[in-house]
């Protein structure tokens, strides 16, 4: 067999990431290319601090119906720092009769000398070297001869001009120019968007402990205490289901920020700022403390997520087609460790880890069928959803 290893953080993968894999597999009949997904070191409070596992799922989502294509994860779950040396050699252990290719982009050629151990990696494997649009091509055969002289094994040029856009471009423009988009899967795009990747808002502990203590404030004991609660199972599912942990946190440490305020208040906070009043929330007001926290969260606690803000909206009503951090809160809100007058809360508490989706339809069978004994305090909100996910469910099945 003849195995490709293309190497990269793939953060996020793109369509010349895949374009790369396949011209060369075409041009050097290579029976298959493994997208080799690199560990990072992490980042602190910047956008690109994107978990490992993230990345890992986006090139999954992208390489899904592509057969020639597979992926390695080896390196993102190698303790310590990953050298592809170490890679290369398990891999030739592991495929003593196969031939392999490792593929890099230009600029890692250029830097190959310095890399650790790289006659190892010359050794193991056939150099393949992408080259981006704008390269000077006598540069890099120049670059190849010299790595010819110093290390054992073949170098050459994929003839490919890679003229898509760079990674860090997507990071920065995901959410500023749409053009951003075109380079890159639909699936991504989606991933992406509902995990809240390369947001500009981006959370740490300290902020968390700053709401902490302005929630202490803001909120009777036992609330305080439950919104601790939901703050921490947020923070739990947040990690278990890929969604940035400190923002799910943000999320449920703010969720209740207008349960403590009077009924007048709330409504007058809604019509003071135009925020719609339902017949319903007209009738218990209580109902508006979704409403109304979002309002809060901007307004009071400068706290700029859009996605925040939606989750803080329908965390008691939920809302059809809810994104992930939508169903972290609203889950939280109702598993938390203070509660214990649901029915089945432990069998929902196991199934928020197993099949969240599943977890949020039982809740809100549960909610319907409570809220069919009071008739009169109905949500047709909560009525839409639960309708919304008995289908989905179903479909699901
Ligand atoms: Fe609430
Ligand atoms: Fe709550």
């Amino acid at each position: 067999m003849r195995i490709g290893i293309y190497g990269g953080t793939f953060n996020p993968i793109h369509n010349t990431h895949i374009e790369i894999a396949k011209a060369a597999l075409n041009q050097y009949n290579l029976d298959k290319v493994y997208l080799l997904v690199a560990g990072t070191p992490p980042h602190k409070d910047t956008a690109e601090s994107v978990a490992d596992i993230c990345r890992l799922e986006m090139v999954e989502l992208a390489i899904q119906n592509d057969k020639e294509l597979s992926i390695d994860d080896r390196e993102i779950y190698r303790s310590g720092k990953s050298y592809s040396y170490i890679t290369l050699t398990e891999l030739k252990n592991e495929h003593p009769d196969d031939d392999l290719f490792f593929i890099m982009g230009s600029d890692s050629l250029l830097n190959f000398k310095n890399w650790v151990k790289p006659e190892i990696i010359s050794n193991a494997a056939t150099i393949l070297v992408a080259p981006r649009l704008g390269d000077d091509t006598e540069l890099l055969n120049k670059s190849i001869e010299e790595c010819k002289t110093l290390f054992e094994g073949e170098f050459f040029l994929i003839d490919y001009a890679a003229n898509g856009i760079a990674s860090s471009k997507v990071r920065e423009d995901f959410y500023k120019d749409e053009k951003v988009k075109d380079c890159l899967k639909p699936e991504v795009i989606q991933y992406i968007i509902n995990h809240n990747l390369y947001s500009e808002h981006q959370y740490s502990y300290p902020d968390i402990l700053k709401l902490s203590e302005e929630m202490k404030i803001a909120l009777k004991p036992g609330r305080y205490v439950h919104t601790l609660g939901v703050a921490t199972t947020a923070y739990a599912l947040a990690l278990k289901w890929n969604y940035p942990a400190y923002t799910a946190m943000v999320a449920g440490m703010l969720h209740d920020c207008a349960k403590c305020i009077s009924d007048e208040e709330r409504l007058d906070i809604c019509e003071s700022n135009d925020l719609p009043i339902s017949d319903i929330e007209r009738k218990y007001p209580h109902l508006l403390h979704g409403k109304v926290g979002a309002y809060f969260c901007s307004s009071k606690y400068d706290v700029y997520d859009p996605q925040i803000a939606h989750a803080i909206t329908y965390h008691t009503t939920g809302c059809p087609n809810m994104n992930l951090l939508d169903k972290i809160i609203f889950v939280a809100d109702y598993i938390e460790p203070g509660r214990d007058k649901q029915p089945r809360l432990d069998i929902l508490r196991s199934e928020a880890y197993t099949d969240l989706d599943r977890c949020v339809y039982m809740i809100l069978e549960d909610s319907v069928a409570y809220l069919n004994n009071n008739p009169d305090m109905v949500d047709p909100t909560t009525v839409d959803t639960y309708n919304y996910y008995k289908q989905y469910m179903k479909e699901k099945r």
